[in-house]
C-alpha cells in the first residue's frame, strides 16, 4: 500500500517568533473584521501590538475587536470606514493617533469579490471591485503614509494569485489585484529611502473565509491530494506570513510578492 501523502502541518507563529517582537507597535488593518485580515491582526497582536480594525459593518467590527482584545490581552479598537471614501479613512487615522499616537504597520486588506463572466459583468460591478480593492488601497496608503514614515513602518497588501493566469469569472478581481501588486511595488521604491517597507501577501485557496465561500470553493469540495501541501490553506498560514514580513527578520525584504498557497498556483499552472 502506498504511504499516505505528506500533509504540511499548521504552525502557530508563537512557536517560531518571540512573543514580544511587536511590543509598543500599532497595526492599522482594513478589512480586519473577519477572515484573513482578522487572523493577521490577531497574530500581530499576539506578539504585543495594539490594533485598529476598519470595515463598513460597525457591529461586526465591535464584536471582533472585543474578541481580539480578550484573546490577546492587547487593545483592539474598531473604526467604521469605507476604503472608497478617503474622509472615513482620515477619520480612522485620527482616531488611531488619538488613541495610540502612532501607526507602525498597515494591512490593506479590504476587498470585494463575486463570480461573474466578463460578458455579464456590468460596468458598475467591475468599477465597484476596482474601487474597493485598488482605489481603496491607494486611499489607505495616502491616509497613513505620513505616520508610517514617522514610525519607519511597513505595509502588507493582501492580493491574490488568480491574476497570474486567466481565471474565469474573475476579470474584475484580477484587474484589481494586479493594480494592488503594482501599488505596493511603487510604495516600496518611493518610500524605501524613508525607512518604509511594502510587500504583498498573495493568499491561495484559504478555507473557512468569506472569499472562499463566495467562490464556492469550500474546503469539503476539495480533496486534500489536489494541493501540493496536502491540504487547503488556513487563515493562520497567512497570519504567520504577516508576522514574518512585519518582523525585523524581513528588514531587507521590500517590494516583494509572497504567495501563501501551498504551491497551488504552480499546480494550476502545470495543468
Ligand atoms: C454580478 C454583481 C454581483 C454578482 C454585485 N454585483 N454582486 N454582479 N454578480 N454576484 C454588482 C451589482 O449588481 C452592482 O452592479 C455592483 O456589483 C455593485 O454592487 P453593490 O451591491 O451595490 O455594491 P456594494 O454594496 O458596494 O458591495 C460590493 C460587493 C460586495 C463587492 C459587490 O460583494 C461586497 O461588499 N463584498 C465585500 C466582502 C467580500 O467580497 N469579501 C470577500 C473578499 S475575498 P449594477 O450594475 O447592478 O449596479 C477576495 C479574495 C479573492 O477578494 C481571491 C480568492 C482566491
Amino acid at each position: 500500500m502506498a504511504p499516505a501523502p505528506y500533509v504540511v502541518p499548521q504552525v502557530d507563529s508563537a512557536a517560531v517568533f518571540k512573543p514580544e517582537i511587536f511590543r509598543g507597535k500599532v497595526l492599522f488593518c482594513t478589512g480586519g473584521g473577519s477572515g484573513i485580515c482578522r487572523g493577521m491582526t490577531e497574530a500581530v497582536m499576539r506578539h504585543g501590538a495594539n490594533a485598529v480594525i476598519l470595515g463598513r459593518k460597525l457591529d461586526r467590527l465591535t464584536q471582533t475587536a472585543k474578541e481580539l482584545s480578550e484573546a490577546t490581552g492587547q487593545i483592539c479598537i474598531p473604526a467604521q470606514a469605507d476604503v472608497r471614501e478617503p474622509k472615513t479613512l482620515q477619520d480612522a487615522v485620527r482616531k488611531t493617533i488619538e488613541k495610540f499616537g502612532r501607526i507602525d504597520f498597515v494591512i490593506c486588506g479590504a476587498a470585494g469579490n463575486f463570480l461573474a463572466p466578463i460578458s455579464g459583468l456590468s460596468e458598475n460591478a467591475f468599477r465597484t471591485v476596482l474601487e474597493i480593492d485598488t482605489l481603496g488601497t491607494y486611499n489607505t496608503i495616502k491616509a497613513t503614509i505620513a505616520h508610517v514614515r514617522a514610525a519607519k513602518g511597513s505595509y502588507i497588501h493582501v492580493s491574490a494569485t488568480l491574476h497570474y493566469n486567466g481565471t474565469p469569472f474573475q476579470a474584475h478581481v484580477s484587474a484589481a489585484k494586479a493594480g494592488v501588486d503594482a501599488l505596493s511595488a511603487v510604495v516600496a521604491v518611493e518610500e524605501g529611502p524613508h525607512g518604509v517597507r511594502s510587500n504583498v501577501i498573495a493568499p491561495g485557496p484559504i478555507g473557512a473565509t468569506e472569499g472562499m465561500d463566495r467562490l464556492s470553493l469550500k474546503a469539503g469540495e476539495h480533496r486534500a491530494p489536489a494541493y501540493p501541501a496536502g491540504r487547503m490553506g488556513h487563515v493562520d498560514d497567512v497570519a504567520n506570513a504577516a508576522v514574518f514580513l512585519f518582523s525585523d527578520a524581513a528588514a531587507y525584504i521590500t517590494g516583494q510578492i509572497l504567495p501563501v498557497d501551498g504551491g497551488f498556483e504552480h499546480l494550476r499552472g502545470s495543468t
